[in-house]
């Protein structure tokens, strides 16, 4: 049996966990301020009074931030690592309760729970993430909304990266093995021999497990960045070339 699965990814996230969001600021890392935050925030609309469940909420910024915007938060995450940082980040005012469980099975919440869920970079580490998109289906009042980011299945790939030239200039992005799915290591952390892990599926194989569940996709978005973050961050103009997170917006129809 291979031994990567879900519990193997949970294991990495404690090691790595402090690391990981050692440069978080209160916008999550810079991936997220400039790509993920605003895409999410266009997608989620309006959140002000509703019921959400941040799934997957590592130190809890996004949670934080949707109480900013007057949503009633909930929030879960399998690394207690994890939720140490976020307890210790979120004061207690904000009124945000941090659940441990695993997205594959929350029997902690009962049916049609949430206005909303949101999972950011999440569902790529679990191994079983047709169970987890079904369960969020579960969780949400009809007419609610699931909608969750990973690393873009299409180019991030088994043996994807630039192909650079002997000065060590980017070229082009290359993708392979795109159709050859499980277990992989991130490159990160670059130091550590024991890295993160994430699951690699195809973009069929998403779409597939949403339809299974009965959830409508209602769009699929690529984050770009904006000409504001390119004047504030111009090196992220790269991100032009290859698109690297996707977001899905599925709804539960009945
Ligand atoms: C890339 S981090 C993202 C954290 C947070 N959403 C953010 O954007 O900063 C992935 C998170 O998913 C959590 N996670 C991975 N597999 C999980 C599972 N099966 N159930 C719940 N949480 C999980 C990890 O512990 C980690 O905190």
């Amino acid at each position: 049996m291979n031994k990567w699965n879900t519990e193997e990814a949970i294991r990495r996230w404690n090691m790595h966990a402090e690391n990981f969001t050692a440069k978080y600021t209160e916008e999550g890392d810079r991936s997220r301020e400039v790509l993920l935050n605003p895409a999410l925030q266009e997608c989620m609309g309006l959140i002000a009074g509703k019921k959400v469940l941040d799934a997957g909420c590592g130190e809890g910024y996004l949670s934080r931030k949707m109480v900013q915007e007057g949503a009633l938060v909930e929030a879960v995450d399998y690394s207690t690592e994890m939720l140490k940082l976020a307890r210790e980040r979120t004061p207690s005012a904000m009124g945000i309760t941090y659940h441990h469980g695993n997205l594959e099975r929350l029997e902690m919440f009962e049916d049609q729970s949430f206005d909303l869920i949101v999972s950011n970079m999440v569902i790529q580490d679990l191994a079983h993430y047709e169970l987890a998109i079904a369960e969020m289906r579960r969780l949400l009042v009809p007419g609610g909304s699931f909608i969750f980011s990973i690393l873009h299945p299409c180019f991030l790939t088994p043996q994807s990266g630039w192909v650079k030239d002997e000065t060590g200039k980017k070229l082009y992005w290359k993708v392979d093995q795109y159709f050859n799915e499980g277990p992989l290591e991130q490159a990160i952390p670059y130091d550590q021999e024991e890295k993160l892990l994430y699951f690699h599926r195809t973009l069929g194989s998403y779409v597939q497990a949403i339809v299974e569940s009965g959830l409508l996709l209602e769009g699929m978005i690529e984050p770009k960045p904006s000409a504001g973050m390119l004047e504030k961050y111009p090196h992220f103009r790269e991100d032009l070339n290859v698109s690297n997170f996707l977001i899905f917006k599925t709804k539960r129809q009945g």
